[in-house]
């Protein structure tokens, strides 16, 4: 039997983890791995690459993807559908395991109702896919977070200033609101729960009356603010998944802050490094969990799957169903972070 694999979308720690566990038990069910580079893109354009112990030699501690990848909509591009459809073909590719977020698994859900054996992994920093607690990508990026608020504590607090911190996530804000939380941030503003600045100031005047005269603001990059009614984005024009480049809440938040509280701010958008160096334990162990798992699916000819983790139990959902709504905060996790702001 032989098995590909790819990556598609933002890269994410964690995903060299997931090659390398598909590759490893891959073999010892006895199938052929190929990998394909570029995520979509290199499916339609037929670049694939074999796997063998050399290529996932060294692989496991590393970021990025020795894949590669690519924000690439297959299906919104010219005869991008039969051109997969003929690379699998030509190569007698059996199953294919894609790993990716809502995107890169909303194309393998499309291949599988039209025939390919497929089964999802979920990968991304943003943890927002619903069919799964956890997702390949996210422990490494909170834990970075979670640095960077206790980086900026120290000059807060010797400066008497408002630090904010602008974090990834797009529409979810689970990486605001976990990495916040492990780092004490003071205030965290996510996606799910629109708010003013004027509420905003107002708890920063409140910490300081306490004699707190610091603060540590951590904010989605996706977080609404009411009196503008949108989000902030970087890029309006969007991407071949309907997505636009989110970002600049934080320094709007910083600017209104000063001019409405007289209080000194300063912006750090944490960006790309949320996604880079070398995975966490949590992902390196969810990565390979996932990557045997996988390809037990395969075994049992499981297909249009997705390997999900549910409490500490690693299960397969359907594609459709992991995928179905959205994966955001819950309440009670806002509620508990709002225990410590
Ligand atoms: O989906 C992962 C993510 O990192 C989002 O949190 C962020 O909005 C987006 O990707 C950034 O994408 P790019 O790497 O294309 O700038």
């Amino acid at each position: 039997m032989k098995v590909a694999v790819l990556t598609g979308g933002g890269d994410a720690p964690g995903l060299n983890a997931a090659i390398r566990a598909v590759a490893r038990a891959g073999w010892s069910a006895g199938f052929e791995i190929v990998g394909v580079r570029n995520g979509w893109y290199g499916l339609v354009e037929d670049q694939l690459l074999p796997l063998t112990q050399e290529t996932i030699s060294g692989i496991l501690p590393r970021g990025g993807t020795i894949l590669g990848t690519s924000r690439f909509n297959p299906f919104k591009s010219e005869g991008g559908t039969d051109k997969m459809l003929d690379t699998i073909h030509r190569h007698d590719i059996d199953a294919l395991v894609a790993i990716g977020g809502d995107d890169t698994l909303g194309v393998a859900l499309k291949l599988s109702k039209l025939g390919v054996n497929v089964v999802g992994i979920p990968k991304t920093m943003d943890n927002d896919i619903p069919g799964t607690d956890f997702t390949i990508g996210f422990d490494t990026a909170v834990n970075v977070v979670m640095e960077a608020c206790d980086r900026l504590h120290p000059t807060a607090e010797a400066h008497h200033r408002v630090m904010v911190v602008e974090v990834m996530g797009r529409d979810a804000g689970w990486v605001a609101a976990v990495g916040g939380l492990a780092g004490g941030a003071d205030i965290i503003l996510v996606p799910e729960i629109p708010f003013t600045i004027d509420e905003v100031c107002e708890r920063v005047k409140a910490r300081h009356a306490r004699g707190r005269t610091f603060s540590i603001l951590v904010v989605s990059e996706g977080a609404k603010v009411a009196e503008l009614g949108t989000q902030i984005v970087q890029e309006a024009r969007v991407d071949a998944f309907g997505h636009v480049r989110l970002g600049g809440v934080g320094n709007v938040l910083a600017r209104e802050i000063e001019a409405r509280t007289g209080y000194e701010c300063r912006v750090t958008v944490l960006g790309h490094l949320q996604r880079g160096g070398a995975p966490t334990v949590f992902d390196r162990v969810l990565a390979t969990r996932y990557g045997v798992a996988a390809i037990s699916l395969i075994v049992q000819g499981q297909f249009g799957q997705m390997v999900a983790l549910r409490g500490n139990t690693i299960m397969a959902v359907p594609l459709q169903d992991a995928l179905q709504g959205t994966n955001a905060v819950s309440r009670e996790l806002y509620e508990m972070v709002n225990l410590f702001t």
